[in-house]
């Protein structure tokens, strides 16, 4: 039965049901609501709304069910009410009578449903900040299996300058560490109760909010009754940490899907991770990582949907912020599964260490080294340039490495290029010379991939 039934003559239209009901989503946030209403009935105990022996009655009885929904014994998601919070209130109310018709006492959907949602908003970070640290410790592993591999660097898909493997790794070891950060920063605002605030002008019993906030795990009561009914940016934080992260995700998955080809093939992906064909008896599909790149679509939909959701709301609560769960339910729940198939997909790659080596040395990546070394040689940087162009040329056209035009050749281009040049073209030089700090070179990235061993190993 509708909480709100006494001033209504007849019930609502099917239709109108499926548009309201938000049980179908909101059942998840049963532990939430029931753990605010613990707290909530410990509030209406101190200001005497209740006595003792009804609080406790209502503690044991939603403790009980906690552990029963805990255990998978409970699913309430089939009950004829509207939502969550009134399946909890209609089962208090079954199992207690009229101790369990007080519980509502000063409260208001609208404060409920924005402490559970914060609840459960706050529990699912702490998932994800687990998976964060899950997959840094994957591409922390991959780094340390293969620390002086090489590989190509590309800008524009065109390659570039030769990078160590354990570089590419740190550096989404960097992106990830953000997205930690960025989530913990989140949950610090999330971290706010708005229990005790009513339906939107705060409640008339002198109830203890900072009591209530900390009972429930929050650092502080949300200060303006108005402001902690009506908004949610921490949802839409919590949709910006999935986005970027995603994004995040969908870079390194691009990067891989293209190391795992048969033109590049610097790396073989798991059977675990990967797919056949029904037809091509050949095939080996990178579908994991396909799947990484896919998901960003409707995760980043989430955000934008949310965001124009809320743009108009006059304040305070308006029904349309229900739209608020289901976008981010569903986003936090395939960041979470991608972030951990992004670890096992990196746990099962194997490196194929002389492709990508051999992939390095071809591409001219060693031309800025030419250049540099004619600046050494006293040529301004800009000449350096065009002359080490021109060189390229010349090898395009023999069809040979740089490394490999005879001195004759480079000397008639440019008198001051003497044979210690072929030192500075070697693969290795290049990396050895980038070792100011966030550089390739061996040195710099030890370091580097040391410090965060430890920084892990540590926490
Ligand atoms: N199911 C609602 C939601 O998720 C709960 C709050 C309802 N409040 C109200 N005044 N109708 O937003």
């Amino acid at each position: 039965m509708a909480l709100w039934g006494g001033r209504f003559t007849s019930g609502s239209s099917n239709l109108f049901r499926q548009v309201n009901d938000s049980l179908p989503f909101d059942h998840v946030m049963a532990v939430e609501d029931m753990t605010g209403s613990i707290v909530w009935s410990q509030a209406l105990l101190s200001v005497g709304v209740l006595t003792e022996h009804e609080q406790q009655q209502i503690e044991t009885t939603l403790n009980n069910f906690i552990a029963r929904v805990e255990a998978g014994e409970l699913d309430m998601s089939d009950s004829e009410e509207e939502d969550i919070h009134s399946v909890v209130e209609a089962m208090l109310t079954d199992k207690l009578g009229d101790i369990g018709r007080k519980l509502h006492t000063g409260r208001s959907r609208n404060d409920q449903v924005a402490t559970d949602f914060r609840l459960w908003c706050r529990g699912h970070a702490k998932q994800l900040q687990q998976d964060l640290t899950h997959l840094t410790d994957a591409l922390l592993k991959a780094a340390a299996r293969h620390q002086q591999a090489i590989l190509p660097g590309y800008t524009h898909l065109q390659r570039a300058q030769p990078i160590l493997w354990p570089h590419w790794c740190l550096a989404y070891v960097e992106m990830f560490k953000r997205d930690l950060s960025r989530l913990e920063d989140a949950v610090i605002r999330m971290n706010q109760c708005p229990l005790g605030s009513g339906a939107l002008a705060g409640t008339t019993y002198q109830v203890n909010r900072e009591r209530i906030a900390t009972d429930l795990g929050f650092s502080q009561p949300c200060l303006n009754s108005l402001d902690a009914v009506s908004d949610r940016d921490f949802v839409l934080e919590l949709l910006f940490c999935a986005s970027t992260s995603m994004m995040h995700i969908s870079r390194m998955a691009e990067d891989l899907i293209f190391y795992n080809t048969g033109e590049a093939g610097f790396m073989q992906l798991g059977d675990a991770v990967t797919s056949g064909s029904s037809l091509m008896p050949q095939k080996k599909n990178p579908d994991a990582l396909e799947l990484m790149r896919g998901k960003c679509g409707r995760v980043f939909g989430h955000l934008q949907a949310l965001l124009v959701t809320m743009k108009g709301l006059p304040l305070a609560y308006n029904k349309d912020m229900q739209e608020d769960k289901e976008g981010v339910m569903d986003a936090v729940t395939q960041w979470h599964i991608c972030l951990r198939i992004a670890a096992d997909v990196l746990d099962s790659a194997e490196l194929n260490v002389a492709r990508c080596r051999e992939a390095a040395q071809q591409g001219y990546s060693n031309a800025t080294e030419l250049a540099d070394y004619l600046v050494g040689k006293g040529i301004p940087f800009r000449t350096a340039h065009d002359i080490t162009g021109q060189l390229v040329v010349e090898a395009i056209e023999k069809g040979c490495a740089l490394e490999h035009l005879p001195l004759s050749a480079m000397q008639a281009v440019c008198n001051k290029i003497d044979d210690d040049v072929y030192a500075v073209l070697a693969l290795e030089y290049g990396i050895s010379k980038r070792c100011a700090l966030g550089g390739t070179s061996q040195e710099t990235v030890n370091e580097a991939l040391y410090r965060e061993l430890e920084k892990r190993d540590r926490s």
